[in-house]
């Protein structure tokens, strides 16, 4: 019997309460929403999220990579489950939507769902999951990719600038790193899971639709660049004879940037750091360091800017007598949304007479990890100015609604349906 998914829509109120409550963890020495992983601000949160799925009448755990799980049961417990979730760890100065709304519409659709006495025929498993962000230790997606069985012990060694292993930070959280690595779902044991986010870009506020039907999650090549110079006396040696490592990695920089800007395909590249040393007026800089990414959903184009940024970046270094080290240090491939799963969210969609468009996601999502375990699907909401990451990130409420309204159809479909393919969009 499939519900009138009137029944489901969202109460706006519950969950504006929920985003304002959620909203005040954050460092306040820090600017806008600042709740990073390992933070205390985040230590804070992790309990008020298990509250809230437990207010929700779930049963609530954590496991050993510090995801929270709540769990709705369904009338037939021997079934793969339904997954729903998101993260609600932010980047240094972000915003109060950015993951936060995938997991606080789940866990509205589980109260929705309670409300209305209807119990699905499978267990619907929430997950609010740790360290979705790009840390310092260059592994983001920690919770997810535990989950699918991806977080490797290599990824523990990982030192961030201080010196302390991804390993060492999760020991002082309170997690179990040897089991955050052995903590892989069985495949087959999720039938399908489906997150809802902000868009984080000016698409569907732009084309006036309510709805994003993610076709695609793009790949993230992150790299960090060395460059070696020499130092030498800013007045008196001659410009010819210099080994700048800052201007090396300065046309390093434009290299970066140059090569998303003729992207036949969708592709985007971003320096987010430089450093030099020593960092005085009248020193030529021996040292620099540059952080960068470039995304495409295109694997081919994503694939050949990685060799390509790589080879002119060493052989412009080296005319300058700059002597080059690139370090990758996560190399993420574009993912495909399950086209069953996307056309489930596209006829919710309409079912409720809210307008959609398929929309490619330049952000990284825990579903990227997550589809090496189930069927994924993604739903988009529209963001102001299509601005995150910032503190102005903002989605109307209203739209947030929907979303949600979508998520839980979806859900309360995808339990009716007993198979799902492992396609990919049309
Ligand atoms: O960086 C990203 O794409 C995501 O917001 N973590
Ligand atoms: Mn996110
Ligand atoms: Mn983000």
């Amino acid at each position: 019997m499939s519900l009138d998914h009137d029944a489901l829509e969202p109460e706006l109120e519950r969950i504006a309460t929920d985003l304002d409550d959620l909203a005040r963890f954050r460092d306040s020495a820090q600017p806008g929403w600042t709740r990073t992983v390992f933070s205390d601000a985040y230590r804070g949160s992790r309990q008020w999220t298990a509250e809230l799925m437990r207010s929700a009448g779930m049963d609530v755990h954590s496991d050993p990579a510090g995801n929270i799980i709540g769990r709705c049961p369904g009338r037939n417990r021997e079934l793969p489950v339904l997954m729903a979730g998101s993260h609600t760890d932010t980047v240094h100065g972000g915003g109060r939507f950015d993951g936060i709304v995938g997991v606080l519409s789940a866990i509205e659709a589980v109260r929705r769902l309670r409300e209305g006495g209807h119990q699905l025929e499978r267990d619907l498993v929430i997950v609010d999951f740790l360290g979705e962000e790009a840390n310092e230790f260059g592994i983001s997606c920690i919770g997810s990719r535990s989950i699918a069985g991806l977080l490797t012990v290599e990824h523990l060694g990982r030192a961030d600038s201080s010196g302390t292993s991804l390993g060492s930070a999760l020991e002082s959280f309170g997690l179990d790193p040897e089991r955050a690595i052995d903590n892989a779902w069985h495949q087959g044991s999720v039938h399908a899971y489906v997150e809802l986010h902000i868009e984080q870009g000016p698409v569907l506020e732009r084309s006036g639709t309510s709805i994003g039907v993610v076709t695609a999650i793009a790949g993230i090549e992150r790299l960090m660049v060395s460059f070696r110079g020499r130092a030498d006396h800013a007045g008196t040696m001659p410009m010819e004879l210099r080994q700048d490592a800052l201007v090396a990695a300065a046309r390093a920089v434009l290299t970066v940037e140059r090569e998303a800007c003729g992207a036949p395909v969708h592709g985007v590249s971003t320096t987010g750091r430089i450093e030099s040393r020593p960092g005085a007026f009248n020193i030529v800089p021996d040292e620099a360091q540059i952080w960068a990414e470039m995304r495409s959903v295109d694997r081919e184009w994503l694939q050949g800017a990685r060799r390509r940024v790589a080879e002119t970046i060493a052989a412009e270094a080296e005319a300058q007598g700059v002597v080059t080290a690139i370090d990758w240090l996560s190399d993420q491939d574009p993912v495909a949304v399950d086209a069953d799963v996307a056309d489930h969210i596209a006829a919710s969609a309409d079912g409720l007479g809210l307008s959609w468009e398929a929309v490619p996601s330049g952000a990284g999502h825990d579903a990227a990890h997550i589809a090496h375990l189930a069927p994924m699907g993604m739903i988009f909401v529209p963001s102001v100015n299509g601005r995150s990451h910032v503190p102005e990130e903002l989605t109307h409420l209203e739209d947030l609604g929907r979303g949600a309204h979508v998520l839980a159809s979806v859900l309360e479909r995808l339990d009716r349906t007993p198979t799902i393919s492992r396609g990919v969009p049309g």
